[in-house]
C-alpha cells in the first residue's frame, strides 16, 4: 500500500468506531467500502457504474457465502450492515436522512475502468455540501484527490479554491500532500465539522 492510502487509512481508523455510520461516495471496487463495513455500525456507499456496484456486491458474496440480499429499488441494495447506491453521490441526501460520522471521497476514474467516468467539481462540490449537512459535529469528510490526469487537474484547482473559502466558523480544513514526490501524487483533504 503506497504511503498516501496509508495516511487515508490512519486517518478513517482514529476517526470511525463500530457505533459510527459512514459514507463511502465513491464506491468503485469497494476497497472502502469493506473496510468500513468490517469497522462501523452502517455504512452507505454510492457509485455512477452499475458495474463498480456490481463487482463490490460480488466481493462481499465471495467473503460472505450466505448473503441475504435486500433489493429496495433498482438503485438500492442492502445486506449485513451495508447500502449500496447505484447513483451519484450529488444525490446522497435522497437516500440517507441519519447524521453520519465519516465520509470518504477517492476522486478520480476506476482503476482500470473507463477513464472519461471521472468524478467531476459540479457534482463532487454537491456531494460535500450535502454530506456536511448530515455530518455531526466532530465528524469528517476525507477527499484523496488524483490529479494526475486532465479532469483530474481541473477538478484539484476548482475544489481547492471552494474548500479555501469554506466559512472557517464552520469546519477546519487540512491537506496532507507529500511535497519531495514527482508526478503529481494524490492528497488528501481532511475536513473537520466544528
Ligand atoms: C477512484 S474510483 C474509487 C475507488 C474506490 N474507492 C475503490 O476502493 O476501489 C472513483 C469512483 O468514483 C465514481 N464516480 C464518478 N462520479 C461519481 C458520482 N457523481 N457519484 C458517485 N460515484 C462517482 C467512479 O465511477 C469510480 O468508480
Amino acid at each position: 500500500m503506497n504511503f498516501i492510502l496509508k495516511q487515508v487509512y490512519k486517518i478513517l481508523d482514529s476517526s470511525i468506531n463500530s457505533n459510527s455510520i459512514a459514507i463511502d461516495a465513491t464506491c468503485g471496487n469497494g476497497n472502502d467500502t469493506i473496510y468500513l463495513s468490517e469497522k462501523v455500525k452502517k455504512v452507505f456507499a454510492f457509485d455512477i457504474q452499475k458495474n463498480a456496484i456490481e463487482t463490490t456486491l460480488d466481493r462481499f458474496k465471495v467473503k460472505y457465502s450466505d448473503l441475504k440480499i435486500e433489493t429496495k429499488s433498482d438503485k438500492e441494495s442492502s445486506f449485513l450492515n451495508v447500502t449500496l447506491i447505484n447513483d451519484g453521490h450529488e444525490n446522497i441526501l435522497n437516500y440517507i436522512t441519519e447524521t453520519v460520522d465519516f465520509v470518504i471521497f477517492n476522486l478520480g476514474y476506476l482503476p482500470n475502468g473507463d477513464k472519461k467516468i471521472s468524478t467531476k467539481f459540479e457534482t463532487t462540490e454537491k456531494a460535500i455540501e450535502s454530506s456536511f449537512k448530515l455530518l455531526k459535529s466532530g465528524g469528517k469528510i476525507i477527499i484523496v484527490v488524483y490529479w494526475g490526469h486532465e479532469d483530474g487537474q481541473i477538478e484539484s484547482r476548482y475544489l481547492k479554491n471552494y474548500l479555501e473559502s469554506f466559512p472557517m466558523n464552520s469546519a477546519d480544513i487540512m491537506i496532507h500532500s507529500l511535497i519531495n514526490k514527482p508526478n503529481n501524487p494524490p492528497y488528501i483533504y481532511e475536513i473537520v465539522k466544528r
